[in-house]
């Protein structure tokens, strides 16, 4: 093996790593049973969320087949809806705002965990494989009663 040959071999490693770590950031199991499929977002505006197409009627939409729609506003200190209930074996397309301030939407244990802010939409879409019980915390400070803010996310059988 000559010097060139195991550059190239390196430099082919090294390809390898990068293209593992795009595809782990983007289709890397997130938990358990869970893998994230897509994360985007889009704008809004806050001060009309209750007319809003997606948001004046918050909850969780069969969009056909196994793909779920989930639409959530944040509020000082509670989500809406609180409690969520997606089938196992679903992809599910998150929709969260806040009517407020920033709050963040964290499902524990798994690395669903993303900002919501005033105006501003955050989307992810995740599968969820096997049934089970999450937690759902607001991570960022929002005020007096931010310790409280919490939901929960249940993956039925
Ligand atoms: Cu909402 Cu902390």
């Amino acid at each position: 093996m000559n010097i060139h040959t195991y550059e190239k071999l390196w430099l082919a490693a090294a390809m390898v790593l990068i293209v593992g770590f795009i595809a782990t950031i983007t289709y890397g199991a997130v938990g358990p049973g869970v893998s994230m499929v897509d994360d985007d977002g889009g704008s809004i505006d806050p001060d009309a969320i209750s007319d809003h197409e997606r948001f004046g009627d918050t909850g969780v939409t069969h969009v056909g087949g196994n793909e779920y729609e989930v639409d959530v506003v944040a509020q000082a200190w509670s989500y809406s809806p609180g409690e969520i209930e997606v089938p196992a074996g679903s992809e599910v397309t998150f929709y969260v705002t806040s009517r407020d301030v920033t709050h963040s939407f964290s499902v524990v244990g798994t690395n669903i965990n993303t900002m919501v802010i005033p105006g501003e939409v955050s989307q992810m879409t995740v599968e969820f494989d096997e049934p089970g019980e999450y937690g759902i915390l607001c991570n960022e400070y929002c005020g007096q009663g931010h310790h409280n803010m919490e939901g929960k996310l249940t993956v039925v059988p």
